[in-house]
Order: C-alpha cells, then structure tokens, then sequence
C-alpha cells in the first residue's frame, strides 16, 4: 500500500489540521493536558472470527485511519502542542494475527509521516507511555464509558501518579473532550458535505434498485439484499446501520430488525437503510407498495406523511431552531389525523396542541448526520438546557415523518390498520435554504410508482 492509502478519505494535512483546532479550544480549559483517544478493538463474533472492524467515529474525524488497536496520545503545555500514536508493529511471520493472515499494516516505522504525528510507538508500549503523559499533566481528556479496559488503565495512572508524587494529586482533572469535540463534528466543511453527498446518491440508487426489483412473494431480505448490493456496487464500504426492511404492518415497528417475513400483494413495505462512504453516513426511508401502485388508502396516508415532510424540508433552515421542523411535521400530521378521520372530534390545532399526533407519530422528526448515523453534537443549549440549538449552517439532519397504524389498533378505522409510512431524507442546512442530500430518491406519488417494477 502507498502511504497515502493510509488515510482517507481527506489529506493528513485536513486531519492534523482538525487535531489542532480540538487542541486550540481545549487549550481554551485547560492549560496543561493530555488528551487521548483510542481506534477501537476488533470484536470476537464466535470463536475466531469477527466482526467487521469499524474504528470509532471520533477517532476517524481526527485521524482518517481505520487499524485497530491504536491510541493517540496528544499533549498541550502552555501552548506547545506534541503528538503520538501507538500502533500495532509490523509482523511478517506465518504467525496468526500476523499480516500474512490479515493483510498489510501501517507499522510504527511509517505512521509519523503517513498520519502526520510528530512521534509513534509501538501499541504493546502504551501503559509505559501513558505512564509517562499522565505523571506529568495536571490534566487529562478521557471520554468514560466507551473502552473499559482503558478506564480502568487511565484510573490507574493517575491515582499511581498521586502515590509517586507523595500524595500529592498530579492529575487533578479528569474531562471530557466530547462537548468540544462534537460541536467540531457537527459543522461539516465543503469537502464532507461532498462525501455524504454521495453517500446519498448511493443510497437513493439503493432504493430504486429495490423499488424496482420488489415483487411479491419474496422475503424481506432479499429486498435488502438488492439495496445492499447497489450500495457496495456503487462504491459504499459499508450499511450505514442494520437495514430495515418491514412489510405490512411490520413497518408499525420502528426498529424492526428480523426482515424475514414474505412480502403480499396489496401491501406496502417500508425500508429504512443508508450506505456508509468512507465512514460518512446516509439515512434514507422509503414506502412503496409491493405490487407496484397504491391503493386509495394507502396514497391518502401517504400524502399526509409526504407533505408533512415537505413542510418539515422547508423548515430546516439556518437559524431555525432545532425542533422547528419537528413542530411543522407535527402541525401537518395533525391536519392530515383530522381528513383522513382517524381522530374525528377535535379540530387540527387541537389535536397539535394536546398532542393527539404523537400517538401515530411517536419518534421525532430529526437527527445530526455525520460519521454516525445518529451523529454526535447537541440537541439543548449548555447554558439553557430547556432550550433547542438551532439548526446551523454546514449541519446536516435527517426530516423522517411517519404515520404508523397499528394491525390491532381498534381506534383506526380498518381500511388503515396495518399501514405505516415513513419517508426520510437527509437535509444538509444552508443559509439559502434545504440542500437535500437524497434528492435522487423518488418520493411523490407518481414517482415512486413509476420506480416500481410492474402493476401487479
Ligand atoms: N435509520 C435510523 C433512523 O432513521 O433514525
Ligand atoms: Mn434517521
Ligand atoms: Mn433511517
């Protein structure tokens, strides 16, 4: 591998540029500080195999680089910043685990110029190293929680660190990197907005490939097989979450996983799946009906969701506050109850006032999207916490209303049970207004019918 193959998907220059930027506004808290942050391990699945490695979110943003077993050690004192970072050595033995069984490695030798560290040291060095770091700062940024094993190390070292030190604490803070970190994350730049771009367009393709190829009788994982076939077709390395894929009335579970149930005539069927391109996440849901066309229930439910979304899109505006299309979504559903009858003796801004919607709409309307699909950065101001953020320019949220009857549910008139709609795209917020990320996916009635295979 060249070393530039390393990291992706953006230079080592726009990587060491963001770990100064998060060392620059720590630096704003502390003076004095370590900051560290690990890869991730791999997972045992059964026995010896795995599950596919994906290194944690904050730790691509900062780095591009996807080994395991990686720690990065960053130091600030007074302003002068160093850098290192422990990866696994080099290993051409026949050995297991060795990269005769598991492929080429960076190695210590490398990492410095390929990753743009000032130092690197071999990964079975790091509780020395850490050692070193933490007798010497009076402060370190750990994020708890995440990787046991090295809390529990970090602990460790700061209380020997008091031991040495004659009972006199030397770390006297142990802080979270993430308030800062993922107000970082959240604000995407050009070249990231160009990624989930086409991270987007590979899963609209997704969907079309499905709405195309959907017939009846098959079972719902070969409907995501096809979706998913398309995303790595086109490129994408990875599902961005765990396809859903829910026909009939199993669209009335929100997170239904099983998809393995056959798909009817007549029905409609739900998918909620996104690709992952070079870690940047899409999150994309469609409806459409199984045979090909919508019957007139099933297009009256699906225009209320339609438009609901419609005016939850034209609402995601910078500056706007967070929930604002949230709100919207919830006005129009509440329109949408009232005409098609399901909630009959309150007039629409009753039902939105009491909060009769959420009953058929009982998840919000957005998310952050980045490099995870529910991605990282505050929902609630720090200072006020009753109080939305708003939406800013360069962040990107997912608009995913949905109306869901349930096949049991005796309030719902019964030509609607069992129908549950959710359409969702992924809307990066400019100052001149909704840029949506997944405009190629059909979404009017007459387009997703014309996407479908025949009218069966
Ligand atoms: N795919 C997960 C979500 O829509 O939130
Ligand atoms: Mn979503
Ligand atoms: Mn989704």
């Amino acid at each position: 591998m060249n070393l530039s193959d390393f990291v992706r998907p953006f230079s080592v220059e726009t990587y060491r540029q963001r770990r100064l930027r998060l060392l620059k506004d720590l630096g704003k808290l502390e003076p004095n500080f370590v900051c560290l942050f690990w890869s991730g391990s791999e997972v045992v699945r059964n026995h010896d195999s795995h599950f596919l490695f994906r290194a944690n979110s904050d730790f691509l943003y900062l780095t591009g680089f996807s080994e395991p077993d990686v720690l990065m050690i960053l130091k600030s004192k007074d302003g002068k910043i160093s850098t290192s970072i422990g990866v696994r050595p080099r290993d051409l033995s026949t050995n297991r685990g060795s990269e005769i069984w598991e492929g080429e490695r960076l190695g210590v030798q490398r990492a410095p110029k390929a990753l743009g560290f000032d130092e690197a040291f071999d990964i079975h060095e790091a509780d020395k190293l850490l050692k070193d770091a933490l007798h010497k700062s009076s402060c370190v940024f750990w994020n708890l929680g995440l990787y046991p094993d090295w809390d529990q190390k970090i602990v460790q070292c700061i209380s020997a660190s008091t031991l040495s030190n004659r009972g006199i604490p030397v770390v006297r803070a142990l802080r979270d990197s993430r308030p800062v970190l993922h107000e970082m994350r959240k604000i995407k730049s050009k070249d990231e907005i160009e990624v989930m771009r086409r991270s987007g367009n590979i899963a609209s393709q997704g969907h079309i490939r499905a709405m195309s190829t959907t017939r009846p009788g098959q079972f719902e994982y070969q409907v995501a097989a096809e979706v998913e076939r398309e995303f790595k077709r086109l490129g994408a390395q990875h599902n961005a979450y765990n396809s859903i894929v829910a026909a009939g009335g199993n669209a009335c579970t929100l997170h239904y996983h099983a998809n393995n149930d056959r798909l009817k005539k007549g029905d409609l069927i739900l998918i909620d799946a996104g690709a992952e391109l070079d870690g940047y996440a899409s999150d994309i849901t469609r409806t459409y009906p199984v045979s090909g066309k919508f019957s007139k229930d099933q297009k009256a439910v699906y225009q209320v969701v339609l438009d609901a979304q419609l005016a939850a899109i034209a609402a995601s505006k910078a500056g706007a506050k967070f929930m604002k299309p949230h709100e919207e979504a919830g006005r129009a559903i509440s329109e949408g109850l009232k005409h098609l009858g399901i909630i009959k003796n309150k007039s629409p801004q009753m039902i939105y006032k009491k909060g009769l919607w959420r009953k058929y709409m009982p998840h919000g309307t957005s998310h952050w999207l980045g490099l995870d699909v529910h991605d990282m950065g505050r929902y609630k101001s720090i200072d006020s916490p009753q109080e939305d953020v708003p939406l800013v320019e360069g962040s990107v949220i997912t608009v995913e209303p949905g109306l869901y009857f349930h096949p049991q549910d005796k309030s719902v008139p019964q030509k609607y049970r069992g129908i549950g709609i959710r359409i969702e795209d992924d809307v990066h917020i400019t100052r001149s207004g909704p840029d949506v990320l997944t405009a190629n996916c059909p979404k009017s009635v007459e387009a997703v019918e014309s996407a479908c295979g025949p009218k069966l």
